[in-house]
């Protein structure tokens, strides 16, 4: 088991950093490895409302173009749709996760905060490994399109489509403000 020291410094060494060498693959097996951490992330009710699709090759392009005309859709400028039609060519993985829905409204939020945490371990996991990683969020409006391209059921939540790659620079030195807990005891 390692000890507080060693987990606090994991989890302050993983950065999101997308300056990746985008045509270095992955070692065979790394994103089932990751995901596979996903799975023991606390989850109310073991529903195991995670799904995973890794984008990697040409269809990374595919999803590009499926993202940036959703992106027009939504009335983003020429330059910005223009530019996203090579967002996802960016790192040679494209991991995108999904959240299935529950059967009522509490579960299926309780299913996205449990598949949230499982986002982490991947993160954390990448970290170990010398991965760099990258959660982003589904570009407005296209939810669905993403869904469908990375054959989810109808109805999933894209929670994250997260860069993995290896690092070409460390992502440069951050802050975070300092802990306040509030502590009732009576
Ligand atoms: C739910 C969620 C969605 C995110 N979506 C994006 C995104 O779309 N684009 C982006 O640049 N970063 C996104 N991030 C990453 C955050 O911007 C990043 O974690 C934050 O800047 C802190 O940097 P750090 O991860 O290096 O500590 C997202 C993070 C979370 C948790």
């Amino acid at each position: 088991m390692i000890n507080f020291e060693e987990f606090s410094k994991l989890v302050r060494a993983r950065r999101t950093n997308l300056v990746v060498d985008k045509d270095r693959p992955l070692d065979p097996g790394v994103v089932e490895q990751l995901c596979e951490l996903a799975m023991w992330a606390p989850n109310h009710k073991l529903t195991f409302p995670w799904v995973f699709t890794a984008v990697t090759g040409e269809a990374r392009a595919r999803l590009s173009n499926l993202a940036a005309d959703a992106m027009a859709r939504e009335g983003d400028s020429p330059a910005k749709v223009d530019r996203a039609r090579t967002k996802y060519q960016r790192a040679p993985v494209v991991l995108v996760v999904g959240t299935e829905v529950g059967e009522t409204q509490l579960r299926t939020e309780e299913n996205r905060d449990a598949v949230a945490a499982g986002i982490q371990n991947i993160l954390l996991g990448a970290t170990t490994l010398g991965l760099a990683s990258y959660w982003s969020s589904c570009p407005r409006g296209a939810n669905d399109d993403v869904a469908n391209f990375c054959e989810f059921r109808s109805g999933t939540h894209i929670t994250a489509m997260i860069y993995l790659g290896w690092p070409q620079r460390q992502a440069p030195g951050t802050m975070r403000p300092p802990v306040k807990v509030r502590t009732i005891t009576s």
